[in-house]
């Protein structure tokens, strides 16, 4: 048996251009004229897309096909960070998926806050998480947390967004608790299989991260998104904030393919054989068009997120 190849995508910010969903630095963009605004969050968003469309070209054009494709959240750029509550987002994300499942029919999701709203409080009224997104997000991108084997090491995917919710809502609570006891059930199975686990964001609430943690020492990696860069994880590392953290101490970023903080255009192969991993990075060259966007590098990216209230 050949050794089983996936590859992984993070934060593809997939943004409707309509300028209403508010996606992408909305306060930066209210302060220009409406014409202005409307173009330019256009642009941004078709750039966005192009460049996603050129690094999954490159895959299927010269690589042989994938096992696997897991997308690891931040799909889309959400609505008005409300995640999928308004029907032009569903529409455009069902769309998109159904694009990615040429690449690869076996593809799962590790949604993020942009897909699911957010967790912590938006700049937005009204921004958060509900049950109506999330149902809709399980409608387009199927379950919210997997588990699947390939080569005797098992993977499994969770939605951090989830893990992460702290509000009220009966139902949110009851989607929580069913995700920790699916984790709890799964991790109950491995015994003392190898592992890998996968999710949108590196800090992992401490619920989840207790069911997860009887089977630290057998998981070989933790794949996550959500920093775009995987100099992050580097740069955190070599200042010891993950050494107690036994999931983050063996932590991998997924660059990001949109060409947001920096050029992106990133993606991670994962390679499975004999029970051993191997992950490695790899960049696409980036198209002129977007290595001129403003927001194509760490400080203009930090300048459009600036808020100005
Ligand atoms: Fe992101």
């Amino acid at each position: 048996m050949g050794p089983t190849r996936i590859a992984v995508f993070a934060d593809t910010h997939l943004t409707d251009p309509n300028i209403d969903s508010q996606s992408l630095f909305p306060r930066q963009l209210a302060k220009l004229l409406p014409d202005t605004a409307r173009r330019l969050y256009e642009h941004l968003c078709l750039s966005i897309a192009q460049a996603n469309y050129e690094v999954l070209n490159n895959i299927v054009d010269f690589q042989s096909p994938m096992d696997m494709v897991i997308h690891l959240g931040d799909f889309t750029g959400g609505w008005q960070e409300r995640g999928m509550c308004e029907q032009s987002l569903i529409d455009f994300a069902k769309r998109e998926v159904y694009l990615w499942r040429y690449i690869c029919s076996n593809l799962r999701f590790c949604l993020g806050g942009h897909d699911t709203g957010y967790t912590h409080p938006g700049s937005l009224p009204g921004s958060g998480m509900s049950y109506r997104s999330l149902i809709s997000c399980a409608e387009i991108f199927g379950d919210l947390w997997w588990f699947k084997r390939h080569d005797d090491i098992c993977l499994l995917g969770i939605c951090s967004s989830v893990a992460a919710y702290t509000g009220n809502d009966p139902d949110l609570l009851c989607m929580r608790k069913l995700q920790e006891n699916a984790v709890a059930g799964k991790i109950a199975e491995l015994s003392n299989a190898p592992w890998i686990l996968f999710a949108h964001e590196p800090f992992l609430p401490k619920r989840i991260r207790n069911l997860l943690k009887g089977a630290s020492r057998t998981c070989k990696a933790f794949i996550h998104g959500h920093r775009h860069d995987p100099k992050y994880t580097k740069f955190f590392r070599a200042l010891g904030i993950v050494t107690h953290d036994p999931f983050l101490r063996i932590s991998n970023t997924c660059p990001s393919v949109a060409p947001l903080w920096w050029p992106g255009c990133g993606w991670m192969e994962v390679t499975i054989e004999n029970h051993k991993v191997t992950i490695q990075n790899h960049q696409v060259p980036v198209p002129e068009s977007i290595a001129k966007l403003p927001t194509a590098s760490f400080l203009r990216c930090l300048w459009w997120m600036l808020r100005p209230g």
